[in-house]
């Protein structure tokens, strides 16, 4: 445009002189603009640039109800259920050429921060499915100094395996766990491939400080620099869910359970009364440990011993860490006193909405009801729910799907992101 309005220049037998020297000049300042360093850091912000997605995500994650609105009107449009969703075989191929799957993908290939490259973090992500949520979920909390250990279950179709392989070579420190388990709900197995992965971590590095626990649907409210920061102030005790056992709950250890044609059954027999002078707590299955937690779990005989007694509990996942939580011996553990019960909404591993809590929080909830659908219970996250969850101290909630809510998910990314690597283009703009 700007070349052809110069065409009508006075001076006619200087005009292409001229036109040429105009253009070159932009389009040298063109090519030196898309090298420059605000430019690259801006192509890691994961704002979805299709015009047709348009979403106003400032104004979904400020809870402005005009913008959710409009968001969830979109996802109702049959472009918006028919826009590419990334499949195994598309992460098989597009990670057979690693350096551009990371640019392609946005990933952060270098340490944010100082603060943040001294304080390693270790994930154990336990999935079996979802490959595009996987992708997503690492994308998001990648760390080049961070140690990733996935667990796929055995029962995984050999494709999905090959995605999350592919992924993983990718990266020096993203891999697949060296045991895997048939993972059978409620069962042994769900702790057992954390313990795999714990085992794996340990050997990996010696230098990362605390480990994490995920799932498929979990997603971070935090950026990693923030999550260093709240974990540096735990000053090595652990975060995780711990209270007293509900008496319908004690059945679940104290009858033994097992797997029969892949559902785990009880077989009504007592077992004895577990091995350690602790009472049983009950919490959830995610934590947060620090490592020295993990290293004294694995070469500690009376929790070897306590660990094995686990082995045929029902959800042994969902008392087992809880119990560990309160063990003297146990580093980074809170004594047995009630006083020191923690709820899930006081520790930091992961944010749930039960349906049966929500409701006004002036009225005594603990929180707002749910802006997306129920599954057994738990929130699957709307739009409508990230502000006030961006607004509490956890690191992790679970749960998110795109094929609920994919606003959501988006505007999480676009969010958390930018907020990673704001500093860095505040620095480098200056
Ligand atoms: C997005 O929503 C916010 C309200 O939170 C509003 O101020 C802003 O103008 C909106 N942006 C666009 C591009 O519509
Ligand atoms: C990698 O990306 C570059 C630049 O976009 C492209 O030219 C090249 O063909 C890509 N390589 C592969 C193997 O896809
Ligand atoms: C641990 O990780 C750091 C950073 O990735 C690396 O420099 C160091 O060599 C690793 N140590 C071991 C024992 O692998
Ligand atoms: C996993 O367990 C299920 C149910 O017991 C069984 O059908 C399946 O064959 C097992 N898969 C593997 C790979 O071991």
């Amino acid at each position: 445009m700007l070349c052809r309005r110069l065409r009508y220049f006075r001076y006619r037998q200087f005009r292409w002189v001229l036109t040429g020297i105009f253009c070159s000049i932009t389009l040298l300042f063109l090519i030196r603009r898309d090298k420059s360093p605000v430019n690259e850091h801006q192509n890691l912000e994961l704002v979805e640039e299709d015009p047709r997605y348009y979403v106003n995500c400032t104004g979904v994650i400020n809870g402005d109800e005009e913008s959710i609105k409009l968001a969830k009107l979109q996802t109702l449009s049959v472009i918006y259920k028919k826009r590419l969703v990334l499949n195994e075989k598309d992460y098989i191929g597009m990670t057979k050429h690693c350096s551009n799957f990371t640019r392609l993908q946005r990933y952060i290939t270098f340490p944010l921060s100082k603060e943040e490259e001294e304080f390693p973090l270790a994930y154990s992500i336990v999935i079996h499915h979802r490959i595009d949520m996987f992708g997503k979920l690492l994308r998001l909390i990648y760390a080049p100094q961070n140690f990733y250990c996935i667990h796929v279950d055995k029962k995984s179709s050999p494709t999905f395996l090959d995605a999350v392989r592919g992924i993983a070579s990718c990266f020096d420190n993203v891999f697949v766990a060296s045991q895997l388990e048939n993972v059978t709900y409620a069962s042994w197995s769900r702790v057992q491939a954390d313990v795999n992965c714990m085992k794996d971590l340990l050997q990996k590095n010696s230098t990362w400080k605390y480990l994490i626990n995920l799932c498929g649907m979990d997603f971070p409210l935090k950026t990693n620099l923030e999550m260093v920061e709240k974990l540096k102030a735990l000053k090595g005790a652990n975060s995780l869910e711990t209270e007293k056992t509900a008496p319908h709950k004690e059945k679940r250890w104290k009858h033994s359970f097992k797997v029969v044609n892949g559902k785990l059954k009880d077989t009504e027999t007592n077992k004895n009364a577990p091995p350690i002078e602790t009472p049983m707590f009950s919490g959830s299955a995610y934590f947060i440990v620090s490592r020295r937690f993990v290293e004294y779990l694995l070469k500690s005989p009376k929790i070897q011993k306590f660990i094995e007694w686990e082995k045929d509990t029902f959800s042994p996942d969902e008392h087992m860490w809880a119990t560990l939580q309160r063990m003297p011996d146990m580093p980074g553990s809170v004594p047995v006193n009630n006083k020191y019960d923690t709820s899930d909404m006081n520790s930091l591993a992961r944010l749930v909405k039960w349906s049966y809590l929500e409701g006004d929080i002036s009225k005594g909830a603990p929180y707002p009801p749910c802006t997306g659908v129920h599954v057994r219970s738990v929130c699957v996250f709307g739009a409508g729910d990230l502000k006030w969850m961006l607004q509490q101290h956890h690191l992790f909630a679970n749960k998110f799907d795109t094929e609920v809510d994919g606003i959501a998910l988006q505007c999480l990314e676009e969010h958390l992101r930018h907020k990673a690597i704001s500093n860095l283009l505040s620095y480098t703009e200056a």
